[in-house]
């Protein structure tokens, strides 16, 4: 784990338990691969269905949903820039703390501004963040609407809504774009799984077999 507090009466206690040997304990690496895009993109319905899979092939999984986190530990910020940069730093943390316990999480957070990403990406190992652009226009994900926040939005009852009266910033380098415009919730899981079993060898320590 990084040290950082400018507190240097603040002293970092080593663990004697690596992350590395935790990983080797649940036969697999850790790891966070974050789901970036629009409200109504897919992003929480594909984290879950991700979720599952990896579940029932015995890795150690948690998922991080930002509408969830926004009951509880984040339950005290708005959606102003300022508090989405702290929503995105906690859940970050949190995750670099499942990370560290050996396990993977999946983050699904709107997440809008390259900046609080990059933030975010830096807390982590090269090969431990896995950013994932959940890529969805915006006329589409109106139409879906899910949660008939657009609707209010629209009719100015919501405001600071992403995409609508606050921006979203495209990422430029993720390593995964799912295009949910096209592809089913399958398809998308499949591209993700692919891309964990043979580009990150997520079970590297048991043989690396791709379910
Ligand atoms: S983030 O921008 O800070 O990453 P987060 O993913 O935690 O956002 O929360 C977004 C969810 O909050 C949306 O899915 C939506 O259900 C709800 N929500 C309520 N108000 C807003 C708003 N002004 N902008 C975006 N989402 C909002």
């Amino acid at each position: 784990m990084k040290k950082n507090n400018s507190n240097k009466n603040v002293i970092w206690h080593q663990s004697m338990i690596t992350k590395e040997s935790r990983q080797k304990k649940h036969k697999h690496k850790s790891l966070i691969i974050w789901f970036t895009g629009l409200s109504g993109s897919g992003k929480s319905t594909i984290a879950n269905a991700l979720q599952n899979k990896l579940y029932e092939n015995n890795v150690s999984v948690y998922l991080l949903d930002g509408d969830n986190l926004r009951h509880g530990i984040n339950k005290n910020l708005t959606f102003t820039e300022d508090d989405r940069k702290e929503n995105i730093r906690r859940t970050a943390e949190i995750g670099k703390l499942f990370v560290d316990a050996g396990i993977v999480v999946l983050a699904a957070l709107i997440s809008p501004f390259q900046e609080d990403r990059m933030n975010a990406r830096i807390l982590f190992e090269v090969d431990e963040f896995i950013e994932v652009y959940v890529k969805c226009s915006l006329h589409e994900c109106e139409l879906r609407d899910p949660k008939g926040l657009y609707k209010k939005a629209r009719k100015g009852e919501i405001k600071q809504f992403t995409g609508i009266d606050q921006p979203y910033e495209v990422p430029k380098n993720p390593e995964i774009i799912i295009n949910t415009n096209e592809l089913s919730i399958e398809e998308c899981v499949k591209i993700i799984s692919s891309y964990l079993y043979e580009k990150v060898h997520l079970m590297h320590h048991k043989g690396g077999d791709h379910p």
